[in-house]
């Protein structure tokens, strides 16, 4: 195929989305880990559901960089996953040196390329992929939003008895515990849940959102989820690579929208060829303001650890 899409860290969230890249037939895949023969394995074994799933995606395991060369799109996977009771945040210094190092790498071989960071704390990695790579904005869109407002519309979904399609959630801020769901503009049909719900719904819909990961870590007693995230991945390399100008909540270097000077947070973006090639500004209540700023400082205090 003549799109490249590589994928670093073979585990869960990684081998996930390198699956499912090569069942939609959306470029070949690389995928790489420091494991030795993992990625080989997970690689040839996905190569070989190729001709069941009528996909001519040709799948490469590694653990070369060289062989990432070219790449049009980076999912970045690599690092620790949370373990039940540790947070996102406990992970900020370990994860942070193992994104350095792989930014680095991806970098000499694809220079062009879109990076898309989902290891976490997500927007604090974003930003060391951002720094490390010295590449614009547009081109380290960070994978939070979408997963965080699936879940949300999930719920919606399950409390209204509707179908998934007919909702739309709108999730900013970091991706942590103090994320900003909003209600107000949160849809099913177009119609605001808050018309829908009664306050205590809605509220308790909220509260699971924000908790939708430590949600799913306790349930599984070692990992953290990986179907949807993997899924919410490939949503934005799909709206990548076919230019569909698509708008949807992704990690950003804000630079004044929000009130947010240089500082990864999730916002509205239009993904396109170009990679987050708009962020969409929204106006916020004083209440909703508060709330993103709340956990923008979240954000900034974790990257003020580490300096970047
Ligand atoms: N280079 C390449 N791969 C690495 C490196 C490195 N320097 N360090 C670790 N890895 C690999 C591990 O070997 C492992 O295979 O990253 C992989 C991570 O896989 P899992 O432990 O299964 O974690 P996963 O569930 O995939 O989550 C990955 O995404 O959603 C986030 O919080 C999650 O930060 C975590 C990341």
């Amino acid at each position: 195929m003549n799109r490249k899409i590589s994928v670093i860290g073979s585990g869960n969230v990684g081998a996930t989305v390198a699956r499912s890249i090569a069942d939609k037939e959306l470029a070949d895949v690389v995928l790489l880990d420091i494991l030795e023969g993992v990625p080989q394995g997970k690689g040839l074994d996905m190569l070989e559901a190729c001709p069941i799933e009528g996909s001519d995606s040709r799948v490469l395991g590694t653990n070369a960089y060289a062989d990432t060369a070219g790449s049009d799109i980076v999912v970045v996977t690599a690092g620790l996953a949370r373990k039940p009771g540790m947070s996102r945040d406990d992970l900020l210094n370990k994860n942070a040196g193992i994104i350095k190092t792989v930014t680095a790498e991806v970098v000499r071989y694809s220079p062009d390329c879109i990076l898309i960071p989902v290891t976490n704390p997500l927007d604090a990695m974003c930003q060391v992929v951002y720094r490390e790579s010295g590449f614009p904005r547009e081109r380290v869109v960070g994978m939070a939003g979408v997963l965080d407002s699936a879940r949300m519309r999930s719920f919606i979904a399950e409390a209204l008895n509707v179908s998934v399609e007919n909702t739309h959630a709108f999730v900013l801020g970091g991706h942590g515990d103090t994320m900003v769901p909003l209600p107000r503009y949160s849809t099913v049909a177009g119609i605001p849940i808050t018309q829908l719900l009664d306050e205590a719904t809605v509220e308790a819909i909220v509260t699971r959102t924000a908790n939708g990961g430590a949600e799913i870590v306790k349930l599984l007693g070692t990992g953290s989820a990986y179907y949807a995230p993997g899924s919410a991945v490939v949503e934005m390399v799909e709206a990548i690579l076919k230019d569909k100008k698509k708008i949807l909540p992704c990690a950003v270097f804000l630079q004044g929208e929000y009130g947010i000077n240089d500082l990864y947070v999730g916002v509205p973006v239009k993904l396109g060829v170009g990679g987050a090639e708009q962020v969409m500004e929204i106006s916020l209540q004083e209440d909703e303001q508060a709330a993103l700023d709340k956990s923008a400082a979240a954000v900034k205090e974790l990257v003020e650890i580490l300096g970047v």
